[in-house]
């Protein structure tokens, strides 16, 4: 077994030539985290944790609340959680476990919301008829109840669970339709904008792969849930130079990279218009480019 190479004790973890043991590497788990901190001026801020019951989420809360412990108390952040029963039969009542065992074990404020009670509707109803898969019709209800709390109960930031993993493939996925938006927005963190009701968010696991964030929760005993979601699509990670001539054989990677740089260039000459977000008609909260949120659309308005 390879040995740490900062102290010489029994490795866990190896990477890039570096090899950990468990508290070098939850040294190094916390230093990536707090990068992610210094990057978004995430100090003496109201931050809700957004906790699925997974590992990725519960992992971040573990963190911020251990960086809290060693902050000086001006710049400490005052941290809650915030949960949403999707009402998913087993699935959902073990995710409900895992955060209030979490909220117990980290001593933080948990908030439990449930989508049936909000809007009178399982998540399958609001689906049914609709082409959009129900894993992203659940996004979309997520982001907006998620922003709606944070918003109506003062947080500064909204810290999400999303890993280096979740990101990369966005990003690949971005290249690949030539999602613009999505390609040069900044992915870290974004500002709260008070007057358009958009709460900021953060993601303090923007640094860290998957099976490191796996590993942290496991060596931390961190509860967690460990069922998936029946709808949720396996997330594979992207390794573009490996596979780029094996996916150009499936899409039109090549032809999508050559015209990026001609459109990022359009795209910023535009930017001065800034972001076009409106305010929706039903319920006030921001709305990009529609008259209607998403989220009315799919909650309010009867097809
Ligand atoms: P997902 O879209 O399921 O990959 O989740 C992305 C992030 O959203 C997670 O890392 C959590 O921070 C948050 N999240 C997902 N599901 C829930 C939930 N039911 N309640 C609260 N936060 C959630
Ligand atoms: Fe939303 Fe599975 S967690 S559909
Ligand atoms: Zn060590
Ligand atoms: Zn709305």
């Amino acid at each position: 077994m390879a040995k740490c190479s900062f102290c010489s004790g029994k490795a866990i973890y190896s990477k890039d030539r570096t090899s950990f043991c468990k508290k070098h590497f939850n040294r190094f788990f916390i230093k990536k985290v707090e990068k992610v901190l210094h990057m978004s001026k995430l100090f003496n801020k109201k931050v809700l944790i957004a906790v699925s019951g997974g590992k990725d989420s519960s992992a971040v809360a573990f963190a911020l609340k251990k960086l809290n412990e060693n902050l000086a108390s001006s710049r400490k952040n005052r941290l809650e959680l915030f949960h949403i029963n999707l009402g998913i039969s087993e699935f959902s009542e073990d995710c409900l476990a895992s955060v209030k065992e979490l909220s117990k074990l980290l001593n933080l404020k948990l908030h439990v919301v449930s989508l049936v009670d909000i809007t009178q509707k399982s998540l399958e109803e609001i689906a049914k008829n609709r082409l959009q898969p129900i894993c992203g019709i659940c996004g979309t209800i997520k982001r907006y109840l998620f922003n709606k709390f944070a918003f109506e109960n003062g947080f500064d930031f909204i810290a999400t669970g999303h890993n280096l993993d979740d990101e990369a493939l966005l990003i690949f996925n971005a290249l690949i339709s030539r999602n613009i938006t999505n390609l040069v927005e900044n992915r870290v963190f974004k500002p709260s904008i008070p007057e358009k009701k958009l709460v900021g968010r953060v993601k303090p696991l923007y640094f860290l792969q998957e099976e490191e964030t796996l590993l942290y929760a496991n060596i931390n005993e961190i509860p967690y849930s460990k069922k998936d979601c029946k709808y949720s699509k396996k997330k594979r990670v992207i390794k573009n130079r490996e596979i780029l001539s094996e996916l150009e054989k499936k899409v039109p990677i090549k032809k999508a990279l050559v015209v990026l740089p001609i459109k990022l260039s359009s795209y910023m000459k535009d930017q001065k218009k800034e972001e076009d977000y409106k305010k929706c008609k039903l319920c006030s909260y921001p709305t990009i480019k529609r008259d209607i949120c998403r989220f009315c659309e799919l909650i309010r308005v009867e097809k």
